[in-house]
Parts: structure tokens; sequence; C-alpha cells
């Protein structure tokens, strides 16, 4: 069995693929700056599946140098990843409001680049051996466009993009490719962006629990799906939201950039 190697696998979702991963008997390769996080919850695998081998690698995805470095370390060890599980994310700053333009630079490389050099670095080696399996975590704020989010949902609209293109690339090759797109999921997504109030002013049943988004998501790319909306209330509404009707009354409203999902 050859390994997984997920970013941001320090808290939320991607420490949940790492617990599910392992589960399946794969080696993991967790990414993240935190590597105290990182080694809790090593240690806690470790402790469920003492046979599963983890390799910790402390990164900033939002550093241009980041995937290279990464990659060269995978490479050095001699691992075979199975899955690569581009996670790693989080809340931006302001596109019109925030003056440091080196912020938005670094939020930038952290949602696209990152991902798109990693795919870039990592997937040819999955195409070579005839077996692999992508999962990059987008968002349903990446299937609509909204008035006040200039960063986040347009970020997650182009891993949506990048992943239906890979998925039709490498199509009959063995690999398979998805975009998993997560509603409100309880992690540490929002108290890290100091928007904990979104908890309190959203109804409990738009929240899913991380177990479930990951598990739709492993179950997605197994099945060669290219875009796996997780949750069955977003799956009811997606196809709502690319309705021309939905489209307008949105461009009408917005929705305020602190209910970024
Ligand atoms: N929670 C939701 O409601 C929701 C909904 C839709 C989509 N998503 C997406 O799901 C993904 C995972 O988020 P989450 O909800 O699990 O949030 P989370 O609990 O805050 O976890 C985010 C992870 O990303 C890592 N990360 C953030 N910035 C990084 C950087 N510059 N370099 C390396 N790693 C970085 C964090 O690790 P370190 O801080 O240790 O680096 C952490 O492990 C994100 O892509 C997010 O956009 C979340």
């Amino acid at each position: 069995m050859g390994a997984a190697l997920i970013t941001g696998a320090s808290a939320g979702l991607g420490a949940e693929f790492a617990r599910q991963l392992a589960a399946k008997g794969l080696n993991l390769v967790l990414v993240a700056r935190r590597i105290e996080k990182l080694s809790e919850v090593k240690r806690r695998i470790e402790s469920e599946h003492p046979s599963v081998g983890i390799t910790l690698i402390s990164a900033d995805l939002s550093d241009p140098s980041a995937p290279e470095t990464i990659a060269t370390q995978v490479a050095e060890a001699g691992i075979q990843l199975h899955y690569l599980v581009n996670n790693a994310g989080a809340s931006g700053p302001r596109l019109l409001q925030d003056s440091d333009w080196q912020a938005h630079q670094a939020y930038l490389t952290l949602m696209m680049t990152s991902i798109t050099e990693l795919c870039h670095r990592l997937m040819p080696a999955m195409i070579a051996a005839g077996h692999g399996r992508v999962i990059n975590v987008a968002s349903v704020a990446g299937r609509i466009a909204s008035g006040g989010d200039s960063h986040y949902g347009p970020s997650k609209a182009y891993v949506i993009a990048l992943s239906e293109a890979l998925a039709l690339t490498v199509k009959g090759q063995g690999v398979n490719v998805s975009a998993l797109c997560p509603g409100f999921t309880h992690t540490d997504f929002h108290a890290t962006a100091g928007m904990d109030d979104v908890k309190q002013t959203t109804p409990s049943w738009l929240w899913y629990g991380a177990e479930e988004v990951v598990r739709e998501g492993i179950d997605g790319v197994e099945l060669g799906k290219a875009i796996v909306v997780s949750g069955r209330l977003y799956r009811w509404l997606d196809p709502l939201m690319q309705s021309v009707w939905t489209r307008w009354m949105f461009k009408g409203q917005g929705i305020p950039e602190s209910s970024q999902d």
C-alpha cells in the first residue's frame, strides 16, 4: 500500500482525512505549518493504527518554494504516493480593503498556486504507476459568485475548474481527481478567521461534521466523480445555485464576506 500526502493535516478536515486514510492502511505524509499540532495528530493515529508509517513536514504553503521542497522530501524518502489531498486553506484578506498586496499574493499562492504545483510535481508518478487519487478541497463557495467575496470563492472556483480539467486529462489512466465541495463544516476554520459569530448566526442544520464530509470525499474520488458536493442539503442546493435565476438573486443581494465557508 502506498502513502497519502495531506496538506493542512494539523486540524479540521485534514486531520480527519489522515484518520480515515490511515484506517484504510495507507502510510501518511502530513503537511502544515504547526509541527506540534501535526505531532498530536500523528500520536493519535499511531495509537489506533501502530503499523501506519507517518512522516511530518512543516511547510508554509503560502511560500512559493514550499511545494518543491515537499516533493523533494517525498522523493528522497522513496515514498510512493497513492493519495494526494490538497486541503490546506483559510479565509483571506479583503481584496479591496486590505492594502498590503504581499498578503494577497501569499493568500493566492496558498489557495491556488500551491495546489496546482503539487499536482504538477506529484501526479506524473501516479500516472506512471497507473494508480492514484487526488482530492482538491474546494467549497460550495466556489460554485456561485457573490458580492463581497473577491478572493475565497473565486480561488475555490479555480480549484474546481482545475480538478475537472485534470480529471478529464488523466481519464482512463488509473488516476481519479475530485474537487470536494463542502458547505459549513465543524472545524477550526471560522474560529481561526475570527468568524466565531457565523456559527451563532447560521442555523445548525446548515452545518456538517468533518467525518461525513471526508467520508463522502473519499467515496467520491474512488467512484471517479470530478465534483463531489458533500452533504445532502448542499447536493440538493447545488443545482439550484447553478440556475440563472438563483445567480440573478445572488447578484442583487451579495453575501457578506464574514459568512465565507
Ligand atoms: N470548515 C468549513 O466550513 C469549510 C467549508 C468549505 C471548505 N472548507 C475548506 O476545507 C479546507 C480545510 O479547512 P478546515 O475547515 O479543516 O479548517 P481548519 O480546521 O482551520 O484547518 C485548516 C488547515 O490548513 C492549514 N493551513 C492554513 N494555512 C496554511 C499555510 N499557509 N500553509 C500550510 N498549511 C496551512 C492549517 O494548518 P497550520 O495552521 O498548522 O498551518 C490547518 O491544518 C480549506 O481548504 C477550507 O477552505 C472548509
